[in-house]
């Protein structure tokens, strides 16, 4: 479920078709955070039997959700975190937003009260330098029937009309709001619909007009490919057997374990960034900065403390493989991880509240301490529902205001599990 929730990538048009070099994106989403999503932060949803943000709303009623979210939103993601993601030498930020936040009606349970804090959110990336890239995650009647959307079930995005008008006004606010000067242009993309499970038909007969509203000077357009792009995962091979993960261990000790998914992270960071001229892509987003438990693979900031993630992705200093002409890595390089991981600089913990404990804030190579990542996270979250078939990396692709041409890709939301069928 998880993993097939969230192989997702998108790809969007830069400016390396005409001639000049766009900055390589590499980002990371600030997941589980205005979507909740219970796999992500499992005790904001231990009291109740629910397993999307619309019934947990719906069993504390608004009063205690709204209070329960509030906590959450003012503590899940920080300006700490925001350092510690410009401070790993990433450069942008992926936002996910439900509709709800902007265009909620009175007998939805949902609760609004998100926006001060994406504002603020936005604020803090202007002020350390990174970029925004904002997406409706979930959509009125849900795009995908998927937690992810707010709302688990039968994808009823296209039940009527009103569904897709909800959102394309979701989308003018975002546009109108970031597009302000006083935002200095750090919002650089918005996103229509998050991994829509739609026929081609209806997903152009929404975008078409969500892409006209977003369609203003300074804001590029994404659109996710619905999962019809043909990209696969080109330059690795999951069905290698030597270097098929073993899933019996799970604790941050397994050398192993740390190993593959170094291998398999520079991998696709060498995969997903472009290495010449005339490539299509431009970079990446990694999902997610992290998880209340900072579950292994799908967490960028467990990945900085186990010393499976460079410590500064934009300085390949900090790499280990070494990059083929190719643009792919020389997977015949000899690596072994460290016998044991003593990168950590912080304690992936949270508190009962779901407050979140954090020293040092995950920054990746300065090490003061061997705390290590909480140890009995992986088995403490949903990690054991079970992987579907693999997705392939699905894709977007996005258009300038000025100039309406595709000529580049970004692979997007990139948890390196999520394009294999394996889970811990
Ligand atoms: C990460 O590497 C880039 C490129 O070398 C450099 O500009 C940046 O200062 C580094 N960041 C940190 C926190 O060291
Ligand atoms: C549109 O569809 C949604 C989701 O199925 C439903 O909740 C809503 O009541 C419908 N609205 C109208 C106006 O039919
Ligand atoms: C967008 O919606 C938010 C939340 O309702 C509101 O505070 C904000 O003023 C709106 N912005 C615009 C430009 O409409
Ligand atoms: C939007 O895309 C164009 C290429 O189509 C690129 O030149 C521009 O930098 C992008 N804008 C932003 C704000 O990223
Ligand atoms: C997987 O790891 C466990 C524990 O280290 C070990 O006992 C087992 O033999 C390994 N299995 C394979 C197939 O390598
Ligand atoms: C954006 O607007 C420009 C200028 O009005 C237009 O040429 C282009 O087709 C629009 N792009 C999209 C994706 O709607």
């Amino acid at each position: 479920m998880v993993a097939f929730n969230l192989g997702a990538a998108v790809l969007f048009a830069s400016a390396l078709g005409r001639g000049a070099q766009a900055a390589i994106v590499r980002g990371v989403n600030l997941g589980g955070w205005l979507v909740t999503e219970p796999w992500m932060t499992p005790s904001l949803f231990k009291a109740t039997d629910t397993e999307d943000e619309w019934h947990l709303c719906n069993e504390l009623g608004k009063d205690k959700c709204r209070e329960t979210l509030e906590d959450h939103w003012s503590t899940f993601y920080t300006r700490d975190d925001l350092v510690a993601i410009k401070r790993a030498g990433l450069t942008s930020v992926r936002i996910p937003l439900g509709y709800w936040a902007v265009d909620l009606l009175d007998y939805e349970p949902y609760v609004s009260g998100q926006y001060p804090y994406l504002v603020r959110a936005v604020q803090w990336a202007n002020d350390l330098g990174l970029h925004v890239f904002l997406d409706i995650h979930g959509a009125p009647g849900s795009q995908n029937g998927w937690e992810e959307t707010g709302l688990v079930g039968p994808v009823d995005f296209t039940a009527n009309q009103t569904n897709a008008d909800r959102t394309i006004k979701v989308l003018r606010n975002l546009t109108e709001e970031f597009s302000k000067d006083h935002y200095g242009g750090v919002v650089t993309n918005i996103e229509l619909l998050n991994e829509p499970l739609l026929s081609m038909d209806d997903l152009k007969l929404f975008y078409t007009p969500a892409a006209q509203v977003v369609n203003v000077t300074g804001i590029n357009v994404t659109i996710h490919d619905g999962f019809y792009n043909p990209h696969s995962w080109a330059n690795y091979d999951p069905n290698d057997e030597s270097i098929t993960a073993n899933t019996t261990g799970n604790t941050e000790y397994d050398q192993d374990k740390r190993t593959w998914f170094r291998k398999l992270f520079e991998a696709q960071n060498a995969a997903f960034t472009p290495y010449g001229a005339g490539q299509s892509s431009i970079g990446w987003y990694f999902w997610s900065w992290k998880l209340e438990y900072d579950i292994d693979a799908w967490s960028y900031r467990r990945g900085l403390s186990d010393g499976y993630i460079p410590s500064n992705i934009s300085d390949p200093s900090t790499y280990e493989f070494p990059i083929k002409d190719n643009g792919c890595i020389d997977t015949d390089h000899a690596y072994q991880a460290k016998a044991t991981a003593t990168f950590s600089t912080y304690s992936a913990s949270a508190t009962s509240d779901g407050s979140e404990s954090s020293s040092g804030s995950g920054s990746g190579s300065s090490s003061d301490s061997g705390s290590g990542g909480d140890s009995s996270s992986a088995s403490t979250t949903d990690s054991s529902s079970s992987s579907s078939t693999s997705t392939p990396g699905s894709g977007a692709a996005s258009f300038s205001g000025k100039n309406n041409a595709l000529s580049g890709l970004v692979y997007l939301a990139v948890a390196p599990l999520a394009f294999f069928s394996f889970f811990l």
